[in-house]
């Protein structure tokens, strides 16, 4: 695995070239694997993708640590190997994985979750049975957690940052509004795999240098790269965007920035909080029960998903 610790590499040679995904190609619900397509560091196509070009492409494309990648690549191979048998993807015979395509990640109930930032929720505002598109970036669901914080897009954006309160503020409101919206019963609280994107969140964007060094002590996620990054999911370089340093950006650092953000104390909780949602632990995976609505994601409350109980300073 080629490592990028630093930026001798020429960063557009290093960030690859964006086209639009074309109709046949597959993307899915992660902002991330769908922007390494768009810019042909992973299959354009999205389709067959190993697991071992994945885990070069994320630190070339977002100076991420491979241990975080792993924490994501390793839940959902366990997740989707428990729920579904092999359908998520077959094994390489050099021990890697093949994801067999992007679009699969958003099949519930698997991997994807509820209460997604930027996507809708399976159940939300349709009858029992029906579905809604969870798969897809969803601009006003994106809107909805801008204006948590009280961000208004704009042509240019405006340069604003978002602290761990802001976002634990997003969280628990994108919650109340699931819970409001979903078909009754649905309702699944996914504390703690939602938190750890919210550290993949803080990795890619916390506001930095242009050599990738964090400016603050505590990291502040950029608004205008986080909005740029989801919707146009490319890298947000005409911002002033460049990659994270790795040694930064590892899975310590998601770890830790899931606990501060649980952890933050928020100035008000809004109504109709699901029960649970302002819990810091989480109890021990349960039995998988069967039937519907299944709460596959249990397993997410186990090591290494569960985010810490204490929160640890991060630099
Ligand atoms: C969301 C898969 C690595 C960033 C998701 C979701 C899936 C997924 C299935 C949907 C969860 C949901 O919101 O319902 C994976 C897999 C990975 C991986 C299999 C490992 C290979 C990464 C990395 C980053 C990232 C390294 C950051 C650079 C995100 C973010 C979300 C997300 C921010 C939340 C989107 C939202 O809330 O709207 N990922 N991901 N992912 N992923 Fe990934
Ligand atoms: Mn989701």
């Amino acid at each position: 695995v080629k490592r990028y610790d630093s930026f001798s590499d020429d960063l557009a040679q290093r960030l690859g070239s964006y086209q639009a995904p074309g109709p046949t190609d597959s993307r899915g619900p992660c902002p991330g694997l769908n922007t390494l397509a768009n810019h042909g560091l992973i299959n354009r196509n999205g389709k067959n993708l190993n697991s071992s070009d994945i885990k070069t492409a994320f630190p070339r494309a977002f100076g991420i640590a491979e241990d975080a990648i792993e924490t994501a690549l390793h839940n959902y191979e366990v997740v989707c190997e428990y729920i579904k048998g092999t359908t998520c993807g077959t094994a390489a015979n050099d021990g890697t994985f093949i994801l067999t395509n992007l679009t699969i990640l958003g099949e519930p109930p698997a991997f994807e979750h509820d209460y997604s930032y930027s996507r809708q929720d399976y159940r939300q505002n349709w009858a029992h049975g029906g579905i809604a598109d969870n798969i897809y970036f969803n601009s006003s669901e994106m809107q909805a957690g801008l204006n948590v914080v009280g961000y208004k897009r704009s042509n240019p954006p405006k340069v604003a940052t978002a602290s761990y309160q802001q976002f634990n503020e997003v969280r628990l409101q994108r919650e109340s509004t699931q819970n409001q919206n979903d078909f009754p019963g649905w309702f699944q609280q996914n504390i703690p795999p939602t938190l750890f994107e919210t550290g993949f969140i803080f990795g890619a964007t916390f506001d930095r240098d242009s050599s990738g060094t964090m400016k603050e002590s505590t990291p502040m996620a950029r608004l205008d790269w986080w909005n740029f990054w989801f919707s146009e999911e490319s890298f947000p370089t005409q911002l002033g965007w460049v990659p994270a340093s790795t040694e930064v950006f590892n899975n310590q650092f998601c770890l830790s920035v899931s606990s501060a953000v649980l952890h933050a104390s928020v100035s008000s909780t809004p109504k109709s909080l699901p029960a649970g949602a302002t819990a810091t632990t989480f109890p021990p995976p349960a039995n998988l029960p069967e039937g519907d609505p299944s709460p596959t994601l249990a397993l997410f409350q186990s090591p290494p998903y569960a985010a810490p109980t204490a929160p640890t300073a991060t630099k």
